[in-house]
């Protein structure tokens, strides 16, 4: 077993990074096809699996539901379903760990069976927002009990006889919007979601692939994505493309570190999930997207990366979040290596992510001498001159694996070592990722003895 998983990681001055490789499975795409996979009577195999922390949270909860599941080999998963409107009332609390997505999409999934189930998480899930799908499961006649500020712990009541639903969402959020098209699938009639900012449709485009009968109508401010009940879901073979987000961190070292030549293979390049690419582009980034090709109903790619030495501040749009809106943190680093200031806006939504992910990032920018400013919901990294940090910090990641690996890469390019506290959550996403970067030249050190 690799030592990535210590508490604290120290990364230095690395020289070019340089090689091929392939980055774990897509998570959003692997929550989805476990629980599709598991809504269908039949054998679904699942390759490319991710194999971490969150998503062996949704294969447990699945099994305590009644699906079996099962490890075949490195990524290989078989799934038995037990159809829809088929899950049996468990005998345990589910346990989602970290895991927002788990979480919010089996809500969704259980919201119209007529049983009862109690979800909790670790200390971080337990104080992020769950109204947001209390809200819309509600009106399918489910009931929720909870602690006065719907957070985690939450009991829920399975509707025995639910209404089919139409609901707009306030906020981009593909969690929500996959929570309800999970719900509606037990429910007799058309089920929709009303979007008015295209969030990722992994969930959308595999319940198609499984056989469900899904309509996508785009009116011209807005999108209405209906599923209709009581469908019979087929199992299938899926492959799953390499986590774009993941790839995000390679991507931003190779720009940041000079003399990298990188490229990445099998990468999920969806349109809903390409924001970080194209404002690197923008900033004036080597990338090229390349071989792209459809698989399994996805955009699968692969990516060259080449050290950037030109990189601009950009105004990143409001639009784009939805489309990125993991990707702010790695993307603040670059900001913080590129010529002058790049301002992100409408990135409101981080607060509610593993950790405030505004905060943490401004903290340790601030840290590392970068100016960063925040101001309501736009955040602002101006461009260290010369691009070399200091370093000689000790960064708290906040158990947030996206913050970890994001101030990981920026200590590539400090003179002096950065230490991130909290590493050992990057577990959730992307257990190699020291084992992976350390491959490509990047000089990451895991320690043993925690502060
Ligand atoms: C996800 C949706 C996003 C994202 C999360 C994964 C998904 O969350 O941040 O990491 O798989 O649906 P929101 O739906 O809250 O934006």
């Amino acid at each position: 077993m690799m030592d990535e998983f210590f508490e604290s990681v120290e990364t230095g001055l690395s020289l070019g990074l340089e090689g091929e490789l392939v980055v774990p499975g897509d998570k959003s795409i692997s929550h989805r096809v476990l629980i599709l996979g598991s809504l269908t009577v039949g054998e679904t195999i699942a390759r490319g699996l991710l194999e971490s922390e969150d998503v062996i949270c949704t294969a447990n909860a699945l099994e305590t539901l009644g699906a079996r599941i099962v490890r075949k080999g490195s990524g290989l998963w078989s799934i038995q379903g037990v159809g829809v409107g088929g899950f049996r009332q468990p005998d345990n609390v589910i346990d989602c760990g970290n895991s927002g997505t788990s979480v919010r999409l089996l809500m969704g999934a259980v919201s119209t069976s007529n049983i009862n189930v109690t979800f909790t998480g670790d200390s971080s899930l337990r104080k992020r927002p769950m109204d947001r799908v209390l809200l819309p499961l509600t009106e399918f006649g489910t009931s929720f009990s909870t602690n006065i500020d719907n957070k985690l712990p939450i009991h829920v009541s399975g509707s025995e006889e639910p209404l089919p639903i139409s609901y707009k969402l306030p906020v981009p959020s593909a969690q929500v919007k996959s929570a309800i098209l999970l719900g509606g699938l037990n429910t007799r009639g058309r089920t929709t979601v009303l979007e008015t900012d295209a969030s990722r449709d992994h969930t959308e485009k595999m319940l198609k692939a499984f056989g469900a009968n899904v309509i996508i109508e785009n009116k011209p401010n807005y999108s209405e994505i209906s599923v209709d009940g009581f469908p019979t879901l087929r199992p299938v073979e899926i492959q799953v493309p390499g986590d774009i987000s993941s790839a995000s961190f390679p991507i931003a070292a190779a720009c940041m570190v000079p003399g990298s030549k990188i490229l990445i293979k099998n990468v999920g390049v969806n349109p809903l999930r390409d924001g970080f690419l194209v404002s690197l582009i923008e900033m004036g980034a080597n990338i090229n997207i390349i071989n792209k090709r459809q698989i399994a109903g996805e955009l699968v790619a692969d990516i060259r990366v080449i050290y950037s030495p030109n990189l601009k501040g950009i105004e990143v749009p409001e639009k784009r979040s939805a489309r990125m809106i993991d990707e702010y943190p790695i993307l603040s680093m670059v900001a913080a290596t590129a010529n002058g200031s790049t301002v992100m806006k409408g990135v409101g939504e981080l607060r509610y992510k593993e950790s405030d992910r505004i905060e943490a990032v401004e903290n340790g920018l601030i840290d590392n001498g970068v100016e960063v400013s925040v101001n309501e919901d736009t955040l602002i990294v101006t461009g260290v001159p010369g691009k070399i940090f200091e370093g000689g910090s000790e960064i708290n990641a906040f158990n947030d694996h996206r913050i970890a690996m994001s101030f990981l890469c920026l200590g590539l390019v400090s003179k002096r070592s950065i230490t991130v506290n909290g590493t050992k959550s990057i577990r959730t996403s992307f257990p190699n990722f020291v084992e992976l970067m350390t491959s490509l030249g990047a000089v990451l050190k895991s320690i043993k003895n925690n502060k």
